[in-house]
């Protein structure tokens, strides 16, 4: 088709998307969700802030190392520490490795958070740039909250940005302010009077707070930006970014009027939506557009007697498009190690031959209770056996007897700290008992904020993935564990998080903004 233009996806879950209250993750999280998000073939991985935390710039480096097909970027301060340390963890990435600094140009953030003049804006951000360019030529900046600055000045900026080098300019509406005619026109705005902006891709990154973060970026397509910056689930700061199914979907539903492609695998939708929910313990809600529980859900018979003449009544885009009921079979109890292995390597985990031991082991006592075994059943393996932090508490042996007979009791045997300790307990119910054990075994001062259960896959032998959120001096801690048996998969999770406390293995982040 005539027209057809490229949408670049920039996915910032890993940097905007962690900074959503209680998103916080570990390097190996980080890792999952960043082999999840090539397969999901995003343009760019914007894999966090190095100069934040040591963990995030250890984050950063190894998705700079490891990952091969997206552009990876690292965010800084228009500011000569903070870009050398973006540059030091994504040089590995070559080519592909993005610096994306920001400066505020509001007079807003100007007088009170900067304390700085337009002209000393302007020239920190020229500067910044050319520090940047003089590492890569694949820079990227950003005016933060570029929506409420003065529009002469922002034109102004740009163009001084793109002089310098910048390849991409950003123009985000940092407070999820504007409004999709408005947006529109500071996009046309800047494309009319910004003398060098066919030197540069126009990027946009909307926040959610008044629910328009989708529709302004798609106005801001229609005014010609070309890259849009999102996450998926839409998860991000305050009330989060664009989504990334949410905009994607809607160029490809609505491809009749809006003439762009993007790269995205459309597949790959549901278990990114689905990987992320397990790892952050963030679920979203059963409505949620394109990932909700609900999005395919036809309850009223009018509905349901429509989509049984003809699916397209009631269905804009097909639930298979978005990877929905697409679990792939993909091995069974009597699969042999190779092909263990090459599924875990397609799947994009590259293990030691120790690790692909580990987890082979779990993955034949799995086929024994379970027939089928599905990619997400390996995602749940190799998580739950390698991507672990040190153990420092371990479960060794665990019973529960509950029902409306008796009062739910636990036996928990764990290793803690290298000596084996046993105790039983009744509780509130089967959940609670275990964990009143685990916390008297362990002598954890962390306190529960948080508890979901979800299916991996479908069917009543499906294994349960269970997430804990712990709060401990002021941090939020995530656990997760999987088993066919709930009950146990919860013991994992609240272990999981203990032995991330007892590891420090938390990425603790400076707010950047
Ligand atoms: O919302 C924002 O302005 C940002 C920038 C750092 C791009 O996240
Ligand atoms: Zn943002």
């Amino acid at each position: 088709m005539a027209n057809q233009e490229k949408i670049i996806i920039f996915d910032t879950t890993l940097r905007d998307g962690e900074q959503s209250p209680g998103a916080s993750m570990n390097i190996e999280e980080k890792m999952r969700i960043a082999h999840q998000l090539e397969r999901l073939n995003v343009d760019v991985i914007e894999a966090g802030f190095p100069i934040a935390s040591d963990g995030d710039f250890e984050a950063v480096k190894k998705i700079a190392q490891t990952i091969k097909g997206p552009q990876i970027a690292g965010l800084s301060r228009a500011g000569e520490l903070d870009i050398n340390r973006a540059w030091e963890a994504l040089k590995y990435a070559g080519e592909r490795g993005r610096i994306h600094t920001f400066i505020a140009t509001s007079d807003i953030h100007m007088k009170y958070k900067l304390k700085m003049s337009e002209q000393q804006v302007l020239d920190t951000a020229v500067k910044a740039v050319e520090l940047a360019a003089s590492y890569t030529p694949n820079v990227e900046f950003s005016a933060e909250d570029a929506v409420r600055t003065s529009l002469p000045f922002l034109a102004q900026v740009i163009e001084a940005v793109i002089a310098s080098g910048a390849t991409t300019v950003n123009i985000p509406d940092t407070v999820g302010y504007t409004i999709p005619s408005e947006y529109f026109d500071i996009i046309s705005y800047l494309k009319q009077n910004v003398s060098n902006i066919d030197k540069a891709i126009i990027s946009v990154h909307c926040h959610n707070d008044l629910g328009l973060a989708v529709a302004n970026s798609l106005a801001a397509v229609q005014a010609g930006a070309r890259q849009v910056e999102c996450t998926v689930n839409g998860i991000g700061e305050r009330a989060g970014n664009c989504s990334l199914e949410e905009i994607v979907m809607a160029l490809r539903t609505r491809h009749d009027i809006l003439h762009y492609t993007t790269n995205v695998t459309t597949e790959q939708i549901t278990p990114s939506s689905k990987l992320l929910s397990t790892i952050t313990g963030i679920q979203v809600q059963q409505n949620k557009a394109v990932v909700g529980a609900n999005a395919f859900a036809h309850e009223a018979g009018i509905h349901q007697h429509g989509m049984m003449m003809d699916a397209s009544t009631y269905e804009i885009m097909t639930p298979e498009s978005v990877g929905l009921n697409q679990s792939k079979l993909v091995l069974g109890k009597h699969s042999g190690r190779h092909a263990f292995i090459d599924r875990l390597k397609v799947l994009g985990y590259d293990l030691t031959r120790e690790e692909n031991e580990k987890a082979f082991v779990r993955f034949k006592s799995l086929a024994d209770s379970k027939k089928e075994i599905f990619d997400e059943d390996l995602d749940a393996i190799v998580a739950d056996e390698v991507l672990r932090v040190p153990e420092t508490f371990k479960l060794l042996q665990m019973n529960v007897s509950s029902g409306s007979f008796s009062a739910p009791t636990a036996t928990v045997e764990m290793e803690v700290a290298g000596k084996v300790k046993k105790t039983a307990i009744i509780g509130d119910g089967p959940v609670d008992a275990t964990f009143k054990a685990i916390k008297k075994l362990t002598k954890s001062q962390a306190k529960l904020l948080n508890f979901s259960v979800g299916a991996i896959t479908g069917g009543t032998d499906a294994q349960g993935e269970c997430t804990v959120r712990l709060a401990d001096e002021g941090r939020e801690i995530l656990g997760a564990g999987a088993h066919p048996d709930i009950i146990v998969a919860s013991a994992k999770a609240y272990i999981h998080a203990l032995n991330k406390i007892a590891s420090k293995a938390i990425i603790n982040k400076k707010s950047p903004v």
